[in-house]
């Protein structure tokens, strides 16, 4: 079996290895849907780390599709601009593709949010938009409203509908390979206009588009055909597929390996094996922490099987040996790596040059995929570091992460770096955090930050609580302050028993009954969404959610894979969720509070967790050591509590600006 090492041949085409990277929006384009230079440098670090093969992000063939609708590929005077990102890339002997999409129903993720509905009104059958985007409706309230006051239903296509819109995906491949792409990958996945048409769920015609798998495989055959014709004998034609649309009306396994098979039969020459609805079932596409590594690989798996063309893979990879491990196993000719590119491009590279340990793992957090939350000046942002002229001495207050990134930067810029940390262990909130349900990734974070000061000699002093004086004898140039945050208990609830916080409730350090009351719903972070997982997983009586804000986890709307997650968790341990609430009193008995109609209520429980806003340690600690350098400096929550992307920035962009 080979290696993820080995090169791999696609119809002609030469690929120099089998780590991939698939199509992930960046939402980076121009308004004319072209790429700027901040997509070109999300696409260059990852060829410059040594992917064999990338496919940009869905472009749309309609010429219209622009104007914020992301990339766009149905222009000819787009083409230079791709040409551009084409010839960048090559430079590394990446192979890259391009993703071309009509959007179809999934145009209602983007339109609908935006309040527009009409322009991705298209289908193969006219069926209720609201059931389509079921996933939407249970996510956003307003959302299933809209479309029931609206009555909304899919546009049915006609059979000369169907005819101009793959001549749209011809002339757009035709582009795709003027512009130098290397193939063209028709997005068939995740609930786009073609994927409509094999999905059963969608496709309810009775005419040479529906009926059997057969002839709902119809549309993309005839479209591979044209697009083929267009762009003559050379270039590979893909197609990406959800192969488990994960739920029960669409498209199993089962029928994705017939459908795997009338592809080949069509002349498609690699399938690249996806997974879920974005309408239906998001956490199949963006997958949360909660996930586990390589959950999906038993879908190439069984294609793999089924024919003889080279398949890819993908989801929730984020370790190389894992991904060597799945090629060996002949799991997938190809593992595409998403987010875990986009966290260390230069896995490949780090993988075959066996300095494993430098590779930033992706925590699964689907909390910044463009640029990552480790790092504000990676991916699109991506911005070399250089060394500092004037090198100073550092002082660093708190091990969690932002002092330990600031010390990274600041050692690898030629300062002069000590951190010294009250506790007995390094990374601050994260252990705790990492205590939370399915959490434990986010420790490779702090693994990695310990590994890279460890390697370049970064003191870091364990249960040491400075005092100004030792603070001043160490005569610093800079003092750095990244003392975090602390949990509070409204005044009222202080010195109740069974008021306990959200930390207290993770490390159990207090006593806590079966039956438990959570009170947060969106502050810090995202209030107690996943201490009612934690907690409901560890055995306890969850009796309510609730909180005074009008939407459950509003902090997570961007997030859908871990939101739905989260939400349908409530949904079927049934557990009440009071929105718009206002706490009046906790008794040994239970938890006293107005409901959103102002009325009184009860509920029986043991303890009640508080899972409120945090405050920052951040100014009494500037306030103690005022005088003890010439420069203090704040950052992470110790200046403002928020989260891990903020605190890392907060690292980054204070190391970054010393001259
Ligand atoms: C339950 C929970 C879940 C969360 N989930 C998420 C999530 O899913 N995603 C996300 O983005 N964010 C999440 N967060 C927020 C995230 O953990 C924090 O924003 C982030 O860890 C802050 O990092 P920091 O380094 O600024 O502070 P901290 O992690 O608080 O680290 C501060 C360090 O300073 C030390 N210290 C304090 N005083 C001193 C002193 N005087 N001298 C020396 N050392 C001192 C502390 O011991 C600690 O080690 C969550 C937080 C909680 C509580
Ligand atoms: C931010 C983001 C954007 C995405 N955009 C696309 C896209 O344009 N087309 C597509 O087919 N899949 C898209 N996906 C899905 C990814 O291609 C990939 O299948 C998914 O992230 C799972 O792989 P991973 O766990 O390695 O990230 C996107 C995923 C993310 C996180």
């Amino acid at each position: 079996m080979p290696k993820i090492s080995d090169p791999i041949t696609i119809r002609d085409m030469e690929v120099k290895n089998r780590f991939g990277y698939p199509p992930c929006l960046t939402s980076s384009s121009d308004l004319e849907g072209r790429p700027t230079q901040r997509t070109i440098n999300g696409y260059e670090v990852k060829a410059r780390g040594g992917v064999g093969i990338m496919t940009y992000e869905a472009a749309q063939v309609d010429p219209w599709a622009k104007g914020g609708m992301g990339a766009n590929i149905g222009n000819d005077e787009n083409i230079p601009a791709y040409k551009n990102l084409t010839d960048i890339v090559h430079k590394y002997g990446t192979k890259i593709g391009m993703q071309i999409n009509k959007m179809g129903m999934i145009g209602y993720t983007f339109g609908g949010l935006m309040g527009i509905f009409a322009p991705a009104n298209i289908g193969p059958s006219s069926i209720g938009v609201g059931h389509a985007s079921s996933a939407f409706e249970f996510m956003i309230p307003a959302w299933g409203e809209t479309i029931r006051s609206k009555d909304l239903k899919v546009k049915e296509l006609t059979i000369e509908e169907i005819s101009g819109i793959q001549d749209l995906y011809a002339a757009g491949a035709k582009r795709v390979i003027q512009a130098g792409f290397d193939y063209v990958l028709v997005h068939s996945a995740h609930g786009t206009l073609p994927c409509s048409f094999l999905s059963p769920y969608f496709n309810h015609r009775t005419d040479k588009y529906g009926g059997t798998i057969e002839k709902r495989c119809q549309f993309i055959k005839e479209t591979v055909a044209k697009m083929r014709e267009a762009i003559g004998d050379i270039p590979p034609i893909m197609v990406r597929i959800s192969a488990d649309e994960l739920v029960h009306d669409g498209n199993r396994i089962e029928d994705s390996i017939v459908i795997a098979k009338q592809l080949e039969k069509a002349g498609v020459d690699c399938i690249d094996v996806s997974q879920g609805i974005i309408l239906r079932s998001p956490f199949g596409i963006t997958i949360p922490t909660y996930c586990e590594y390589g959950c999906y690989i038993h879908l190439p798996e069984a294609i793999k099987k089924a024919v003889n063309i080279p398949v890819m893979g993908v989801g929730n990879i984020n370790d190389p040996r894992m991904a060597d491990e799945f090629i060996q196993q002949g799991k997938a000719d190809i593992i595409n790596m998403g987010r875990q590119l986009i966290c260390d491009p230069d896995t490949p590279n780090k993988y075959f040059n066996d300095e494993i340990d430098d590779i930033k793992r992706c925590i699964g957090c689907l909390q910044s995929c463009g640029t990552c939350v480790y790092d504000i000046y990676s991916g699109l942002d991506y911005k070399e570091l250089t060394p500092s002229g004037e090198l100073k001495k550092i002082v660093v207050l708190g091990a969690g992460i932002a002092g330990m990134e600031a010390a990274r930067v600041l050692k690898l810029r030629g300062h002069a770096v000590d951190i010294y940390e009250k506790s007995n262990k390094v990374g601050g909130l994260m252990p705790l955090l990492a205590a939370e349900y399915k959490k434990e990734r986010f420790m490779l974070m702090v693994d990695w930050l310990e590994t890279q000061l460890k390697k370049l000699n970064v003191p870091v002093y364990l249960n040491r609580d400075l005092s100004r004086e030792q603070v001043e004898a160490s005569n610093p140039d800079i003092l750095v302050i990244a003392a975090g945050s602390e949990a509070t208990i409204p005044v009222k609830l202080k010195d109740k028993p069974n008021v306990i916080t959200q930390d207290e409730s993770i490390l159990k350090s207090k006593p806590m009954g079966k039956n438990v009351v959570i009170w947060g719903l969106n502050a810090f972070w995202k209030g107690g969404l996943e201490t009612v997982t934690t907690l409901g997983e560890q055995g306890y009586n969850i009796k309510a959610l609730m909180g005074s804000n009008t939407i459950v986890g509003q902090l997570l709307m961007g997030n859908a894979g871990r939101r739905m997650y989260l939400l349908r968790y409530l949904r079927d341990k049934k557990i009440h969720v009071y929105t718009k609430a206002k706490l009046l009193d906790v008794t040994e008995e239970g938890v006293k509070f107005l409901d959103e109609n102002q009325e009184e209520q009860f509920i029986e429980a043991d303890t009640l967790v508080y899972c409120g806003s945090r405050i920052a340690n951040g100014k009494a600690l500037k306030e103690k050591f005022e005088g003890t350098a010439p420069e203090i400096v704040l950052i992470g929550d110790c200046k403002r509590p928020r989260d891990i992307k903020e605190a890392m920035a907060d690292a980054q962009k204070f190391a970054r600006s010393l001259k």
